[in-house]
């Protein structure tokens, strides 16, 4: 069972076993010819999809998640919200998170720390040269326009591809006028990595296999790769800087 979901996105096999659960549940109950509230089915459910979640592999932090869900259907519908409310919720989470179901990258931002160390580990300024640094899902901006506006001889690019974080980064940047700041609406994976001195990347585990093969092939020598909190398995970082930021960041450094 494990091998045979393992290709499939967590999110689809979440919701694969909530209608397994339910499905089961139902037959279940109708068979043994039971009848219970629908807030103590869905509980049921819940029980059953937690637990096929968990037999199938599902990461922990899904199980509640898979417990709560049949429940909150329910308790929701009760309340009789207007369903004009979940459409404009669904809307607002679709900008905000965009592919984050397939790609396992959300949007969270990183912290003033990390973006001073950053600058530290920015090329000192050379006369008459321009470095490039380039941040990777690139969020709201507040990585490049902070560090836009410290050095103002580096030319500051980002790739974002979640609208809403896109374009509050584009305002961001034109408010704060910075002629040296550039972001654009792009995946990250067709983002050419060649023309960059340093590439700042804050993703998620799930990428960093991925990413290390384009670093690798596209960054060029004396350039530096960044990594906020994620490593790259079986590939240590040259040297680590931890921050005594709230979420205690982890910087990760590698020298190409
Ligand atoms: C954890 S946030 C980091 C935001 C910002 N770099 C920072 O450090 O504050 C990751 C961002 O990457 C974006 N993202 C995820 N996958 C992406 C992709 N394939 N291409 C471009 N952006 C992506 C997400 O939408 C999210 O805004």
């Amino acid at each position: 069972m494990q091998q045979l979901f393992a290709r499939l996105l967590p999110s689809v096999i979440a919701l694969i076993l909530q209608c397994l659960a339910f499905l089961l549940t139902v037959l279940g109950l109708r068979i043994a010819n039971f009848q219970f509230h629908p807030l103590i089915i869905a509980l049921l459910c819940g029980l059953l999809a937690s637990l096929l979640g968990h037999l199938c592999g599902l990461a922990r932090w899904w199980l509640p998640i898979q417990l709560l869900f049949a429940p909150a259907v329910v308790l929701m519908l009760n309340l009789h919200i207007p369903s004009e409310f979940f459409l404009a919720a669904f809307i607002v989470m679709l900008v905000v998170y965009w592919s984050t179901f397939r790609s396992q990258v959300p949007l969270y931002l990183s912290s003033e720390r990390v973006w001073k160390t950053l600058e530290e580990l920015l090329p000192p300024a050379v006369a008459h040269k321009k470095f490039t640094f380039m941040d990777i899902g690139s969020g709201i901006g507040g990585v490049l326009s902070y560090l836009a506006k410290v050095r103002p001889d580096g030319e500051f690019f980002g790739v974002e591809n979640a609208p809403l974080p896109y374009l509050l980064s584009r305002f961001r940047i034109q408010l704060a006028n910075h002629p040296n700041c550039h972001v654009r609406w792009d995946s990250l994976w067709s983002c050419d990595l060649a023309p960059y001195d340093v590439v700042f990347a804050y993703l998620s585990p799930v990428p960093m296999e991925q990413l290390w093969h384009k670093v690798k092939k596209e960054m060029h020598p004396g350039s530096i790769f960044v990594s906020n909190s994620f490593a790259v398995p079986q590939h240590p970082p040259q040297y680590s800087i931890t921050l005594d930021d709230m979420h205690r960041s982890t910087l990760h450094i590698w020298h190409m």
